[in-house]
């Protein structure tokens, strides 16, 4: 399986720098992991694969934020405030997934669809369903991507529907940590892994809160749940525990081992503090905030406080499967939160200074920004890191144009990750394996 491969890098290994490494070859041992990369002009011996002329290789996306089950609804029905969005359109939709054979006609299509966006790592919450669950897992096994799958755990009388539920805290704990036994025999290599998945806390009592704070602190598995995302819902939570989710999430012990606060878009400079002191990381989902996050998450505030910030889809929350794209749309997102939005307000005064990113920024959260939250040596094709990647296509014929003479390497980064569509995504690594390659006439 050791293979080299001899192209053109395009990578951020940190927020303010683009690297272009010009015809480079990168070696991969067996185990997947890069061993150098070093300039053509130095390489001695064969290689395997030669990208052509106009082609770039990158490194591997991260989704932080997906709802697996959701996809079936993707670009659709985002018309309700989340309250109720998840009991008319989403609760129903994920209660399908009791019957496995509808599991069965999803998973794949999702999963081999994240993967020919060049996604090779995502973060998934399934539902509540322990088979769906597994079937998920298995899938992503069996197509090779880079995962983490939880059971969704929600039980509160209110937050959720009788029909779609776990039946009781000790329960749903218990269904939650068999799922993590469950997973990791399925896959002892450790590329599809468990994490343990409280929806938000409106959907969880007291007791199951504290229940998957004490799974977390006993298996040291990963923890994903949803932060502050809207009004309601971090109204809600003041005034269930009289302080804010990270504060709440912290006392539950759901913050102890590498975490996953989606959206978080309410966060205060408080909260940053409490949060730059843990190892919780935000999966920044800057579509899916527009339609039901209620403000514009302050990115540049937070991972200036020392956060540590990915980006998700929030599939189906978000309306668009692409990493490339959810980078386009936290750039928007930031610039339209530096400006404002109402243009009856003053200028002076309608927008948050210094609140902009620009696509460097964007790209390294989409790569390396997530690889730091899960703790994975991936994010930058560098001896050491394990070799997830993708090769995209640009020039005539895709839909990256290429303008020689007016361009230079910034501006080709950036229209690739503005204007890059499946269709121009030829091949796709994970850990060295190639797990997608597209055929071009
Ligand atoms: N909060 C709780 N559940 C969900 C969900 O499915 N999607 C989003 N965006 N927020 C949630
Ligand atoms: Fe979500």
């Amino acid at each position: 399986m050791a293979f080299t491969i001899r192209g053109t890098i395009m990578q951020t290994p940190t927020a303010e720098h683009l690297q272009v490494l010009q015809d480079h070859v990168v070696t991969v041992s067996d185990d997947g992991v890069i061993s150098s990369v070093v300039p053509g002009s130095a390489h001695e011996g064969s290689v395997e694969v030669t990208l052509a002329e106009g082609e770039i290789l990158l490194p591997g996306l991260i989704d932080l934020h997906v709802h697996a089950p959701q996809w079936p609804q993707l670009g659709s029905r985002l018309d309700k405030p989340l309250e109720d969005w998840l009991f008319e359109h989403t609760f129903p939709l994920e209660a399908r997934f009791a019957d496995l054979s509808f599991a069965a006609e999803v998973w794949p299509s999702l999963v081999g669809g994240l993967l020919g966006l060049g996604t090779t790592t995502a973060v998934y919450y399934s539902s509540i369903h322990p088979g769906a669950t597994q079937a998920l897992a298995a899938e992503c096994l069996r197509q090779g991507q880079r995962a983490f799958v939880g059971r969704v755990a929600m039980d509160h009388l209110e937050g959720t529907p009788e029909w779609y539920r776990d039946s009781d805290a000790r329960s749903a704990v218990e269904a939650s940590h068999q799922s993590i036994v469950d997973i990791e025999a399925l896959d002892p290599s450790g590329l599809v892994r468990p994490i343990i998945t409280p929806r938000f806390i409106p959907a969880c009592s007291d007791a199951l809160l504290e229940g998957l704070g004490e799974l977390a602190a006993s298996s040291g598995a990963l923890v994903q749940t949803h932060c502050s995302e809207s009004d309601w819902e971090h109204q809600y939570v003041i005034e269930r525990y009289g302080v804010t989710d990270s504060v709440a999430l912290e006392r539950f012990g759901l913050l102890q081992t590498p975490s996953v606060l989606a959206h978080a878009g309410h966060l205060t400079p408080d909260d940053d503090l409490v949060l730059a002191g843990t190892n919780a990381g935000i999966a920044h989902c800057p579509l899916s905030n527009s339609y039901f996050g209620n403000a514009v998450f302050p990115l540049r505030r937070v991972t200036d406080a020392g956060v540590k910030v990915g980006l998700g889809t929030d599939i189906a929350g978000g309306a668009d499967p692409s990493l490339l794209a959810q980078c386009a749309y936290a750039v928007t997102g930031s610039r339209m939160l530096e400006d404002g939005v109402n243009s009856a307000v003053d200028a002076e005064s309608r927008g948050l200074v210094s609140s902009r990113v620009d696509m460097i920024k964007a790209f390294y959260l989409a790569t390396v920004g997530g690889a730091d939250v899960l703790g994975l040596p991936v994010g930058i094709l560098e001896a050491g890191r394990a070799f997830d990647a993708f090769v995209v296509r640009t020039g005539d014929q895709t839909s990256v144009r290429r303008w020689p003479e007016l361009d230079d390497d910034e501006a080709v980064f950036e229209r690739l990750v503005r204007l890059a569509r499946a269709s121009d995504i030829v091949s796709v690594w994970v850990n060295g394996t190639e797990v997608q390659t597209r055929q071009v006439s």
